[in-house]
Order: C-alpha cells, then structure tokens, then sequence
C-alpha cells in the first residue's frame, strides 16, 4: 500500500502550475497541502490570484482556490514544512531558479522541477520515465553534494521533444546515426492562450529562444550513462533541430527525419512493431499517471493532429503518424505529445510517481 504524499506546487499561478493544480485532484497518492507563487499573488487566495488568468478547459478545483498563496521566495521554510515534496514551474532568472530549487532542497524538501536551470547540472538527474528511470540512482551522490538526507532536485525534460525522443528510443538498438527534426510549438508552451497573445492568431513565428539548442542537446542527457557520480551525455545520435511557434493553443507536433547507420536501417515493419511493444519502467510499476499504450501509431495518413490527438491517454501519450521512406534520411515521420500535461506538469507528476515507488520521497 503506497502512502499518501503532502504536495506543494511553485509557481502555481502559472500556466504548468494550473495544471498540477487539476492533477493533484483525486490523485491516488498525492494530496495538495500548499500553493507559492510570486509576492504578487502571495496572500490572496488563489481563486483571486488567478482570477482571470486560469487558462485551463476543466475548472478550478474548488478546495484549491481557497488555499491561501505563499511567497515562494520569502515563506522557503514554512512551505517545506508543509509538504513532503514540491514540484515548480516557475518564471523567473535561471541562477534564481537555481538557487531557489538548491533552497529547497536543503531544507529537505525535494524539488521535482519543470524549469531548465538544473537540467545540465551534472548530478540533478533528468528522466522521462519510460526511457532512463535509472537515473534517479545518482540523487545519492547528488544528496552527498547538498549535505541533504533526503532533499534533492530532480528535473523533466524540455516539451519539444517529449515525442521524438520516446519514438526515436526504441530505434537506437539498430544504430541511429542523425535526426533532423522540426517542431510546431503551441502557444501554451509559453504560459500564453490567444486572449494573452493575440499576436500569434492566424500566425507562425520561426523563433523560440533558446529551443533549438535544448531540443538538440537534452536527448543527449537522457540516453546518457552514469559514471562517478555524473550523468554524462552520450555521443549520440547527432540532432539538429528548428523550433517553430504555431497557432494552436496545446500540443507540440515534430516532423522527424531519421538516418541509420550504413545497412543497418529496419524495415517499417519493425520499426512499427519496436514502437507497438515499447513499454518502460512507468508501465511496469503500473504508476498511476501511466499511460497503459506510450506509444500509438496511426496508419490514417492525416494522423496525427493536434486537436484530435492531444489528449490521448489523459494527454500522457506520444502519438506517431506518416512514417515513410525518405530521399535523403532513410524515413521521416511526424510524432505530437501534449506540452502542458505530457511534455510538463504530467511528466513531473510521472516522475514524482517513479520517485515515491523507489522509495526517493520517504
Ligand atoms: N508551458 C509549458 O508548456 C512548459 C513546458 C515545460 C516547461 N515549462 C517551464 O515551466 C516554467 C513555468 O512555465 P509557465 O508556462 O507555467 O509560466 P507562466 O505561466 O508564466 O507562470 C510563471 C509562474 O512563475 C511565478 N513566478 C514568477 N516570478 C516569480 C518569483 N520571483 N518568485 C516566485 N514565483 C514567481 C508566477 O507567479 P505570479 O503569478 O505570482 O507572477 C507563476 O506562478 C518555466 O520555467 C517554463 O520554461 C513550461
């Protein structure tokens, strides 16, 4: 019998935060106990720190808009003291973000986090569950570093390529040698809906800062080895990436582009059937946010879209659509996770899930 966790979300004004706010709704194993913005919010309760900014189609639960906002940057050891663990989405400097989580932490309160300050720190582990649970073995050197017994940090990787890397994972066995891939980025993936951006309706904007490079290099994290005491990154497959902003309000879609080894590309067939058998440790450990199928494929040639896949298995699985022989890559395929659930707050949620079955949050 799992035991009940007390949950602290940062950054719950947000739009990541609202959605770990709905997650922890009758969730099995987690119970929200405290809420910590910004000074701004802090003191209102967060019906009214919110107020019009609640982005989500589900409403606010109703228990969760009474709960009274904390600083998260002035209340650091009231709220730890509240909660067995956090997760955080907040906006703010990355050596804010930094020093914030590393607070935290040593106030023995772990951090499940979705920003990107800690995600190249060399002993923060960064894990989509299915692909490099593992990992999570190096918060004992990490907890050695923080003089912690049982505060760490332990980050999700970056939504652009919450798709590609689960569809690419299962084809390394056979010698993946580059990937090029474009995304279609939703606008929620930058805490913004159409009424706060109004800018993007009827639009496509080539650039997000900073994108292109964590879409290239994060893969390299998560398929890399442990080795005293570091995660250190593997060599490869080679990725290059453009990211594109696009007029939808949730969902990232990726056009992927993948060349084997010489002589060693599968047949569409395996490589339909890798991603049909692709199961991981979040399936195993039957974790409750779980998708039971990570990975679907769809034969219908206009599959996947966005609107219509998004939500797959409560927005937790990768959905993979067109996948052909290419002239210059070996195929291409086209690949879409949700940003906010899979690609975010549900990603965290998965790994605080694997966390507590491994015995991490006790
Ligand atoms: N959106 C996505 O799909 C997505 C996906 C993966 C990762 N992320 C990452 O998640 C984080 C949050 O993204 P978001 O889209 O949820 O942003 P957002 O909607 O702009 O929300 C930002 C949150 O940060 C809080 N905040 C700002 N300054 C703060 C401060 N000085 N101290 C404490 N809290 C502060 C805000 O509180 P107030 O309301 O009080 O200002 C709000 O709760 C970012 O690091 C982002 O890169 C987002």
């Amino acid at each position: 019998m799992i035991k009940q966790y007390s949950v602290g979300v940062i950054g719950a004004t947000g739009m990541v935060g609202q959605r770990f706010v709905t997650l922890m709704e009758n969730h099995p194993w987690f119970r929200l106990t405290a809420l910590a913005a910004s000074s701004r919010s802090a003191g209102k309760t967060y019906a009214e720190a919110v107020k019009d900014r609640w982005a989500l189609d589900t409403p606010m639960p109703e228990e969760a808009g009474k709960f009274v906002v904390l600083d998260a940057q002035a209340d650091t050891e009231k709220l730890a003291s509240m909660v067995d663990f956090c997760f955080c989405a907040v906006d703010m400097k990355k050596e804010d973000i930094r020093a914030l989580e590393e607070k935290y932490a040593k106030l023995e309160c772990p951090i499940v986090s979705n920003n990107s300050a800690h995600r190249w720190t060399d002993d923060v582990p960064m894990v989509i569950p299915e692909i490099n649970a593992h990992h999570i073995a190096i918060i004992d050197a990490q907890r050695k570093r923080l003089g912690t017994r049982r505060g760490f940090i332990a980050v999700k990787s970056n939504c652009s390529l919450q798709s590609y890397v689960p569809a690419l994972h299962p084809l390394k066995k056979y010698g993946l040698e580059k990937v090029l891939v474009c995304t279609y980025q939703a606008i929620s993936g930058a805490g913004k809906t159409f009424a706060h951006w109004p800018e993007m309706v009827d639009n496509c904007i080539p650039y997000i800062g900073g994108e292109e490079e964590k879409s290239e290099r994060e893969p390299l994290k998560l398929w890399g080895r442990m080795e005293g005491g570091k995660i250190v990154k593997a060599e490869g497959p080679s990725i290059t990436a453009q990211c594109f902003r696009v007029a939808c309000q949730d969902g990232h879609m990726a056009a992927v582009f993948m060349k084997f080894l010489d002589g060693k590309a599968p047949s569409m067939d395996a490589i339909k059937a890798d991603w049909a058998a692709f199961r991981g440790p979040a399936q195993d450990l039957e974790l409750p946010s779980a998708p039971k199928q990570f990975l679907h494929y769809f034969e219908e040639p206009d599959r996947p879209q966005t609107r219509l896949d998004r939500n797959l298995e409560h927005g937790m699985a990768v959905s993979i659509g067109r996948l052909r022989p290419d002239t210059q890559y070996d195929y291409k395929f086209v690949c879409l996770s949700h940003n906010t659930l899979r690609g975010a707050a549900g990603g965290a949620v998965l790994l605080a899930e694997l966390l507590c079955a491994k015995g991490y949050m006790d």
